[in-house]
């Protein structure tokens, strides 16, 4: 049912308030005498002494599942002290690369029945690893396979560009790396500030949603462009190579996402008058680089859209240079959920007004259950 909505995949993105809020629902707890904030993740509560004894966690995915992972590599670093590493699922298949006893291993999956990822799995179950499953579907594949795990509770997502889910992912594993984390003191300060963060994320989507007319009018700019950059880094690495995938998937308009950090080392070649480059520049620790991107890139005369917090347009665009989309400022390890609701609102927009299927896009299916 879409409701007011033409398509699933505006009803999806436009619902995420309340999706973020059931994902959460149960599991955040907050107040009391001690005034404690802790995270309570009820099928994982048996296994984090063995997450946090193992030697590093890899988390394996394919498209969507696997950016938002790497969305949440950072905290899950900074929290729980263990080394993340990430993989494909199909070119972990394809190296048949090393997972050992001592490794917990996360599978994420909306669906819980791709393919790839599954196959994966049983290829780490083989080599004795700890498998963990963060999907969407109760009873699927992944979710039954792995040794434990966390439902998104996201509620059905009926488009085949994932939106919700993918927001969805990364607020479960900002909890999953406060559950493991240790609560020492030096940390604290930081984990109340992530849960009063989660606390409020829905109301942040919420405003940020407003942005929609903004990007109907630069998905019109956009129509007939042959292709369109993204650049991130840090959190927001993730948030690139998310958009770019949602923009190639339904618009059906070539679009990359890429690491700022590589810009020197050969994309700078592709920067002309008329390649349209999103540049997400939210303030966090990466932002003075971002604006040296930045500064770059106008240098070449490149043709700028910026992403920033709201307030900032002035800091990242010197002289009114290029367009801005500002965005609510959160806690940076949630920046990302933020980040990728316009791209997602563009992706949709640019894709009605090319006058493609929006929620079956060319050759692609839901669910990917062969290899
Ligand atoms: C569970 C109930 C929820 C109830 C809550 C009350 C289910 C599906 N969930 O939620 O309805 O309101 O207790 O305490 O009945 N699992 C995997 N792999 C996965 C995902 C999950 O093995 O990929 C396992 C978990 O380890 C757990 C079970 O499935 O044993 C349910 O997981 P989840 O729904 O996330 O647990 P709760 O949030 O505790
Ligand atoms: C992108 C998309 C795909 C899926 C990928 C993994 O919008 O839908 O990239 O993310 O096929 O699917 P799941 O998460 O079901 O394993």
């Amino acid at each position: 049912n879409k409701g007011n909505y033409e398509h699933y995949m505006q009803k999806e993105i436009h619902e995420q308030p309340e999706s973020l809020k059931t994902t959460m629902r149960g599991r955040l707890i907050r107040g009391g005498s001690c005034k404690a904030k802790t995270v309570l993740l009820g099928g994982l509560k048996d296994h984090f002494k063995t997450i946090r004894r193992s030697r590093r966690i890899v988390f394996i995915g394919c498209g969507t599942s696997y950016n938002a992972a790497l969305a949440a590599r950072p905290i899950l670093e900074e929290l729980s002290g263990v080394p993340v590493t990430m993989e494909i699922a199909s070119d972990l298949l394809d190296r048949q690369g090393p997972i050992y006893r001592e490794d917990t291993a996360v599978f994420v999956s909306q669906s819980g029945e791709t393919a790839d990822t599954l196959q994966a799995l049983e290829y780490a179950l083989e080599n004795g690893a700890l498998c963990v499953g963060i999907t969407n579907t109760v009873g699927s594949a992944i979710a039954r396979h792995t040794h434990c795990g966390v439902h998104i509770n996201a509620g059905a997502e009926i488009g085949v560009a994932s939106t919700k889910a993918y927001t969805s992912q990364i607020v479960v594993m900002a909890m999953l790396a406060l559950a493991i984390g240790g609560d020492t003191i030096s940390s604290q300060t930081r984990r109340e500030a992530i849960i009063d963060g989660l606390f409020d994320l829905p109301n942040k989507v919420r405003e940020v949603l407003n942005l929609d007319q903004e990007m109907k009018d630069l998905a019109k700019l956009l129509i007939a462009e042959q292709s369109l950059l993204m650049f991130g880094r840090g959190y927001n690495y993730a948030t690139a190579l998310e958009g770019a995938l949602k923009v190639k998937e339904v618009a059906l308009m070539h679009s990359e996402g890429i690491l700022a950090g590589e810009m020197k080392h050969g994309p700078l070649a592709l920067v002309d008058e008329n390649l349209p480059i999103i540049v997400i520049a939210t303030r966090d620790s990466c932002f003075s680089k971002q604006q040296s991107v930045i500064q770059q890139l106008h240098a070449r005369k490149g043709r700028v859209i910026v992403m920033c917090s709201k307030g900032e347009a002035v800091s990242v665009c010197p002289g009114g240079l290029g367009r801005v989309i500002e965005v609510p400022h959160v806690e940076d390890c949630l920046q990302p959920v933020i980040n990728v609701v316009p791209l997602q609102l563009l992706a949709y927009h640019l894709t009605v007004l090319r006058g493609y299927n929006v929620d079956q896009p060319r050759n692609l299916a839901k669910s990917v259950t062969t290899q």
